[in-house]
């Protein structure tokens, strides 16, 4: 765990990995996230939770998901919220990343939001925070992404209830995934016993926890979740990167697969998906699947994680 994520008192004051993080902290989140579920199609609920906080989204990578859900999560709780380009921001002159955070945090901002490429960075800015401010990771290199795990767990648990007896085998480019690490974390935290990790085994990295199995079909026996991961094409040599053909007839999850698992087992992905390689379009889109589930629920858990930061 982060030294700097929790202040003296014991309260969360920046959210940086969910590496040996509290399951009474997770399960707090969670419980808030439920109380800011939406229903799609109605109006938007407007709290005043984080009225006069403003929040900063820099984000380094590319994103769909988790930059705009955090912008409508902090604008739901009231917040202003300002979405920096980074193309075009001073970083590209030759600004240090600390510099930036000084610069933002003198305009009385007290919430950013940052997803970068190099691992520490996140750490680095939280070293060098001024105290009423709050960090929070989009997603840190292949290391961490925490709010995914977190919202991975919540729509795990509003399905399944007690996550400590599930199965859940997370599969594909394991290495290179900030998402399965933090999957992986959040489920430890919350007393999952089985976890499964399925791939090549040059996407298997012996430093982590959990079951390995390059045998995709044996991982899935009688799972209660699976959880599929794209290739991490942009974190990877191209020596590296495996046949398209050959991965998905070993490791895409299809139909017959499937039937491998329980028969009201979850389908997971955390996005962006590649249809046809890791995940056929017929169960992405097919009754067992909560790949939307968890982008709504994304939301839920950004609003609650900066109500926690803010105290609110
Ligand atoms: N799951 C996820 O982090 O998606 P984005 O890259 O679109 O934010």
């Amino acid at each position: 765990m982060s030294d700097n994520q929790f202040g003296t008192d014991g309260h969360l004051r920046h959210l940086l990995t969910l590496a040996e993080f509290p399951r009474k902290t997770i399960t707090g989140i969670l419980d808030r996230a439920e109380q800011f579920q939406f229903q799609l199609g109605q109006a938007n609920p407007q709290y005043d939770l984080l009225a006069g906080t403003t929040v900063i989204n820099l984000f380094f990578e590319p994103s769909t998901r988790t930059r705009t859900s955090f912008e409508l999560a902090a604008r739901r709780l009231g917040a202003q919220v300002v979405t920096l380009d980074m193309a075009f921001s001073s970083t590209t002159k030759g600004e240090s990343l600390v510099d930036t955070l000084y610069t933002l945090e003198s305009m009385n901002t007290q919430l950013f939001v940052v997803r970068h490429p190099a691992a520490g960075v996140l750490e680095e800015m939280a070293r060098h925070a001024l105290p009423h401010v709050h960090i929070v990771n989009a997603g840190e290199a292949h290391i961490s992404h925490p709010t995914q795990g977190l919202l991975d767990v919540l729509t795990i648990r509003r399905h399944k209830n007690n996550l400590e007896n599930l199965s859940v085998a997370i599969v594909g480019d394991i290495r290179h995934s900030r998402v399965a690490r933090s999957a992986l974390h959040a489920l430890t935290a919350m007393g999952t016993r089985d976890i499964r990790l399925a791939g090549p085994s040059e996407f298997l990295p012996n430093d982590l926890p959990g079951e390995k199995f390059t045998n995709l079909d044996k991982a899935l026996e009688d799972a209660d979740v699976i959880m599929m991961l794209r290739i991490q094409k942009e974190r990877m040599q191209t020596d590296l990167i495996p046949d398209q053909h050959e991965y998905t007839r070993r490791y895409g999850l299809n139909n017959t697969r499937l039937k491998l698992a329980k028969t009201d087992a979850l389908v997971m992905h955390p996005g962006p998906m590649n249809r046809g390689v890791e995940i056929t379009s017929e169960i992405a889109d097919g009754p067992r699947s909560v790949i939307r589930e968890q982008v709504t629920n994304g939301v839920a858990v950004r609003m609650a994680v900066m109500a926690e930061l803010m105290g609110k």
